[in-house]
């Protein structure tokens, strides 16, 4: 594994980092609930692996992947660097409307009150006193920043946080908080093959402020992990049914994409999750990249990605097969 500093924080991150909204499992992630036990041994596997870094957010099963992870840390807390995120809650207590799933309402409020309530939480529910990294979930217009940073930087003080970053977020919003007296470490934003103007844009934004970029969706949730993966069929509640790769005509496309690929895959002998995580890696010094995962297998096969080195042309030919299909804009 490889280590990186997470912007300008004292904090050392595996340069993989596991990303748990499957954990949480629900209606989102509808294949499978996640148990302690599998909590427990994923964290195994990532420090066999040597993964020290963790994302999560409250509202992935809402609630439910922090709290797995807050069992699964028990003991190793020190080990593990944790990040999770603030703005979107389901307290009832205002905000702007996000959105409403399994009788929740969930709210992004950016406001003092709410970030300091959302920290509280998390804090709760990973049963540990202090957060290694907090992301502002989704960046509103809403509320004044000058108010959300002081929040953030106040938390610090307190050494209940040691870094933040910012996620749904644009450049300008990046300079808008860093011109308010932030210090952001990371921002966290879409990034694959498939969708990656809005990353390639953010990458030099990112340069000046010693900010970390973190790429999250490198796998399309899976779409890119093998052309079998394009038969499966998810619930309409499930994320994976509603992104563009379900659409016929741009699984079609994908498809297409994958004939192109796999000559490169087998010259290589690796996964496919390899290949697009390693063209990922290529695409930015020091880019932190961001997996979801749920089984130990699929911890090992990424963390070997580190070693697959793609030629230029193999990287040129790998986005033009992708190019019919990208899209500029995804909301997960
Ligand atoms: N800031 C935001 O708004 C935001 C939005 C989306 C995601 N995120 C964060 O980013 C993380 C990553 O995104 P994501 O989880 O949505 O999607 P992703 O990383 O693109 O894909 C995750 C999927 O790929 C599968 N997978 C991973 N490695 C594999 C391997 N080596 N072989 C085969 N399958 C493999 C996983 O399977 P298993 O689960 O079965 O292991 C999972 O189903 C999230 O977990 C979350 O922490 C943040």
């Amino acid at each position: 594994m490889r280590y990186r500093t997470l912007g300008n924080s004292d904090l050392a991150v595996s340069a993989i980092a596991l990303g748990t909204w499957g954990l949480g499992g629900g209606s989102v992630w509808s294949d499978h609930d996640s148990t302690e036990a599998e909590a427990r041994n994923l964290l195994d596997a990532c420090r066999d692996h040597g993964i020290n870094y963790i994302d999560t957010a409250p509202v992935y099963g809402t609630g439910e992947s922090e709290r797995l992870l807050g069992e699964a840390l028990k003991g190793r807390r020190h080990d593990f660097v944790l990040q999770t995120k603030c703005s979107l809650n389901w307290r009832n207590e205002g905000g702007n409307f996000h959105y409403s799933r399994d009788g929740y309402t969930v709210n992004n409020d950016t406001r003092p009150t709410a970030i300091v309530r959302d920290v509280e939480d998390s804090l709760r529910r990973m049963q540990t006193d202090y957060l290694d990294s907090v992301i502002v979930h989704y960046v509103c217009k809403g509320f004044p920043v000058s108010d959300t940073v002081e929040a953030l930087e106040r938390l610090k003080e307190q050494g209940k946080i040691r870094a933040y970053g910012l996620s749904n977020s644009r450049p300008s919003d990046l300079e808008d908080y860093q011109a308010n007296g932030g210090h952001v470490d990371l921002v966290q934003e879409f990034f694959s093959i498939l969708s990656p103007f809005h990353g390639r844009e953010y990458f030099t934004a990112c340069k000046p402020h010693g900010t970390t970029f973190q790429t999250y969706g490198v796998l399309e949730e899976g779409f890119l992990t093998s052309p079998a993966f394009l038969d499966r069929t998810f619930v309409k509640t499930d994320i994976r049914s509603r992104i563009p790769w379900v659409q016929p005509e741009v699984k079609a496309g994908l498809r297409r994409a994958f004939e192109t690929w796999e000559p490169i895959r087998a010259a290589h002998g690796c996964s496919f999750s390899q290949l697009f995580e390693a063209w990922a890696l290529a695409q930015y010094k020091n880019m932190s990249l961001l997996v979801g995962m749920r089984k130990p297998a699929n911890v090992a096969d990424n963390a070997a990605c580190l070693d697959l080195v793609l030629s230029p042309s193999e990287l040129a030919d790998m986005e033009e097969a992708a190019r019919p299909i990208q899209v500029e804009v995804l909301d997960k």
